[in-house]
């Protein structure tokens, strides 16, 4: 797996592991051997958040666990580690308030055992506190050193822009990395997402992050596994034909739809209009995730590129 510098420091591998059920419905157990498997391939970015994972738990399992692996394995200066604030945890709690941002911060370097987070995001937004409200709360925690940069999730582009123009403004550190759902089958547009920040990444948000150049994190990016049985796609998914158009060249290459998923979208930056890509999936099974992760070691042509992009 190879590395990216981003333009905001941070040099991650191209696949980021998602640990959301790390220590709820997924055992200690399977979690690390996931874990040590990500790492042996070269893997260094882990996603986790405050809240993770409260609906099947108390909020505080995945965070929990990350830090005694962490702990066990001593490689914390190897690992770029993001975590995030701001959504609910059993209805409560939701919010980008400065005691929020700095109790839930605090809470969430005590159950990482670290001092400093790489990777800070805003979990989505919050429209009923001031913008710069939020911001000043953030800063504070990057100039204490708590946290090195930020990143916006479940934003709306023209929010998170203005974030960064407010943050330009002021001399603040801005959101230079965005977390979102994206894959490389796409939403219905016509049926609305669960949440109303959670949708899917459409062009014009696309070519928003490649003219700031800012990475689009892709969250839930191999879609519960649909990519391997495509019953298991969401209703709010479109499969049909270009789901074929993958599967025929999965088989034609000899790899997983899974791998071929992955590897569209490492290659996606490559293609007019898209930023730089960076899946974001999770596995509680090493033989899964390690045959996931191969897709970002394949190669794709110009030609296989324009063909599943224009599918
Ligand atoms: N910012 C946000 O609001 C937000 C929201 C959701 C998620 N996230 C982040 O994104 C990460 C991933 O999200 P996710 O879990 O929703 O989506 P995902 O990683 O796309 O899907 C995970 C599911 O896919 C299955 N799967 C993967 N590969 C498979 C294979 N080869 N064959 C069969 N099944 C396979 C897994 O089952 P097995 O365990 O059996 O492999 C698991 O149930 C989370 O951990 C979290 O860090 C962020």
């Amino acid at each position: 797996m190879e590395y990216i510098t981003l333009n905001n420091g941070l040099t991650v591998s191209q696949i980021c592991l998602g640990a959301m059920m790390f220590g709820s419905t997924v055992s200690r157990e399977d979690a690390y051997a996931v874990l040590d498997a990500y790492v042996a391939m070269g893997g260094n970015f882990i996603d986790t958040s405050n809240n993770y994972a409260h609906w099947a738990g108390t909020g505080d399992e995945s965070e929990t666990l990350l830090g005694e692996w962490l702990r066990d394995r001593g490689c914390r200066d190897k690992i770029v580690l993001a975590t995030k604030v701001g959504f609910d945890r059993h209805g409560v709690g939701a919010g980008l308030k400065k005691e929020q941002i700095e109790y839930w911060c605090d809470e969430s370097l005590r159950k990482l055992g670290t001092d400093y987070i790489d990777l800070y995001y805003a979990h989505t937004d919050d429209m009923d506190t001031p913008m710069e409200e939020t911001m000043e709360a953030f800063e504070s925690l990057v100039k204490k050193g708590k946290v090195r940069v930020l990143g916006g999730s479940n934003y709306d582009t023209w929010r998170f822009s203005e974030f960064n123009s407010m943050a330009k403004e002021k001399g603040c550190t801005p959101y230079t990395i965005m977390q979102q759902r994206f894959s490389y089958l796409n939403c219905r547009l016509d049926m609305k997402p669960n949440y109303i920040f959670n949708e899917n990444v459409g062009r014009e948000r696309l070519r928003y992050l490649e003219n700031k150049d800012i990475p689009l994190v892709a969250y839930s990016s191999l879609i519960r596994g649909a990519y391997e049985d495509i019953s298991r796609l969401p209703e709010n998914y479109i499969g049909g034909a270009r789901f074929e158009v993958l599967a025929n060249m999965a088989k034609e290459k000899g790899v997983t739809n899974s791998a071929l998923a992955v590897a569209w979208m490492c290659n996606a930056h490559r293609m007019k209009g898209f930023p730089r890509v960076i899946p974001l999936f999770s596995s509680s099974n090493v033989a899964h995730f390690t045959a996931n992760c191969a897709g970002a070691d394949l190669v794709l042509t110009d030609e296989e590129m324009t063909i599943l992009t224009n599918a």
